[in-house]
């Protein structure tokens, strides 16, 4: 398979990365000054995720980095994607700022680039303190105030060796999952606080960005932006209507804005809730990026549901397509498809795959190994779709896989295991899965004829 990835599209400093964020990996949640977030918060409260799983110790990366750091370089990969917990880091949100919790990111820092591995550092992955969720969180436009300082806390303290940041991970999950639809922290199910978050969200990058460029002009900035292709059900007008609106609640809401373009009016209209507008604002959140992150896992199919939950939309099951052991469909297809609306629709200068994987429900086996042929070829072929892309004129310039271990999923506590490599939650064991070794491979043989070809 691996034949029909195109790697000679890829630009020979492509960045072949992994991904990981703080809460689903750290642990630690105690340690050296931390405060809760709003993840401790929710995984705490009973009947939230699944088997009631927390990730107070989850794969222990806090004590354990110097070990996954050598798996990364078992791996090849030459760039990494980290998240900071802002708890760590300003424990009351906007109080002081807690030096133990920098320096734990500062080792980080430094071992990766001692491995040759080009961090990534992303600002938020959804681990909002709890302080600040108890004086409003994001519907509050204060929210956005205190991220940018915080990113200016953190850029002050790194930038000298982080080149690449990113301000949000999917703020559509912070925002719709998170305040809509409940299924996340701080678990919220109201329409206006999920429009004001988003908003706040969104301006908060818009105000981190500002704060990072302060503090390096030479920061290369951009987005994290989860983004899915949407198919309506059937031809039916209301079905092709109904798949314009959840393109606007999934991808144009969140893109359009940050491209300049304000926030889509047929949305504005559909949510029916007051934008807390202030003049500035737009432009803020408009800032011109260094780079746009593309999220891929799964397309969507819907049809007009006008009683069902915003926007309005009902999901389709496809028939005898392929799913991962999360019940995504499996469209690597699609993954292409985005990288090339953002360029020509959105005009993206540089694109990052920030995330893209898939879970199955992995065993070690006797030998211990583990056989995992369903992510290996997910792997293979969102890889050959993104290749296609950049063929195409898609500016891609890394390939980020989530992730690199196992890890707390969320809401779906432990069971689900995206990770290159396997994590024994009981003995921490690590195991590096048969796709960690074929991404490996992939790896040396895009170097191979990066180098033939100089
Ligand atoms: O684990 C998550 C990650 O935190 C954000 N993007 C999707 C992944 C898989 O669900």
């Amino acid at each position: 398979m691996s034949d029909r990835i195109d790697l000679a599209a890829l630009p020979s400093d492509f960045l072949w990365g992994t991904a990981t964020s703080a809460y689903q990996i750290e642990g630690a949640v105690a340690e050296d000054g931390r405060a809760p977030s709003i993840w401790d918060t929710f995984s705490h409260t009973p009947g939230k995720t699944a088997g009631n799983d927390h990730a107070d110790v989850a794969c222990d990366h806090y004590h354990r980095w110097r070990e996954d750091i050598a798996l990364m370089r078992r791996l090849g990969t030459n760039a990494y994607r980290l998240s900071i917990a802002w708890p760590r880091v300003r424990p009351d949100g906007r109080g002081p700022v807690n030096t133990r919790g920098l320096d734990f990111y500062d080792r980080l820092v430094d071992g990766l680039l001692e491995a040759g591995i080009t961090p990534s550092v992303t600002l938020y992955h959804w681990d909002l303190p709890q302080a600040l969720q108890d004086r409003g969180g994001w519907p509050e436009r204060d929210t956005a105030l205190a991220f940018a300082e915080y990113a200016s806390v953190v850029a002050a303290r790194l930038t000298d060796r982080v080149t690449l940041w990113a301000t949000l991970n999917e703020p559509l999950c912070s925002a719709w999952i998170g305040h809509l639809e409940g299924r996340m922290a701080p678990g919220l199910t109201d329409l206006t606080a999920a429009v004001r978050a988003s908003y706040h969200l969104l301006l908060g990058h818009g105000l981190a960005t500002q704060a990072i460029r302060a503090a390096s002009p030479s920061a290369e900035v951009g987005i994290v932006t989860n983004l899915s292709t949407i198919h309506a059900a059937t031809d039916r007008e209301e079905d092709v209507r109904a798949a314009r609106r959840m393109d606007g609640h999934v991808n144009r809401w969140w893109l359009d804005p940050v491209h300049g373009r304000g926030f889509p009016a047929d949305m504005r209209r559909l949510y029916g809730v007051e934008l807390p507008e202030r003049e500035g604002d737009l432009a803020a959140i408009a800032a011109p990026l260094d780079w746009l992150g593309l999220n891929y896992y799964m397309p969507a199919t819907v049809a007009d549901d006008p009683t069902g939950p915003m926007p309005r939309v009902r999901s389709v099951r496809r028939l005898g397509v392929p799913r991962t052991g999360m019940d995504w469909e499996v469209d690597a297809g699609g993954i292409e498809t985005l990288l090339l609306r953002l360029t020509d629709e959105y005009g993206a200068r540089r694109l990052y795959v920030t995330e893209n994987g898939s879970a199955y429900p992995d065993v070690v086996r006797p030998d211990g190994t583990v056989h995992d042929p369903e992510r290996q070829d997910y792997l293979e072929r969102h890889l050959a779709a993104c290749a296609s892309a950049a063929r195409k004129g898609a500016p891609l310039a890394g390939y980020f896989a989530w992730s690199l271990l196992d890890n707390f999923e969320w809401a779906y506590g432990y069971d689900k295991r995206f990770g290159l490599v396997h994590v024994d939650y009981r003995t921490q064991v690590r195991t590096i899965k048969g796709s960690g070794h074929r991404y490996a491979d992939i790896i040396r043989a895009h170097r191979e004829g990066a180098r033939r070809a100089a």
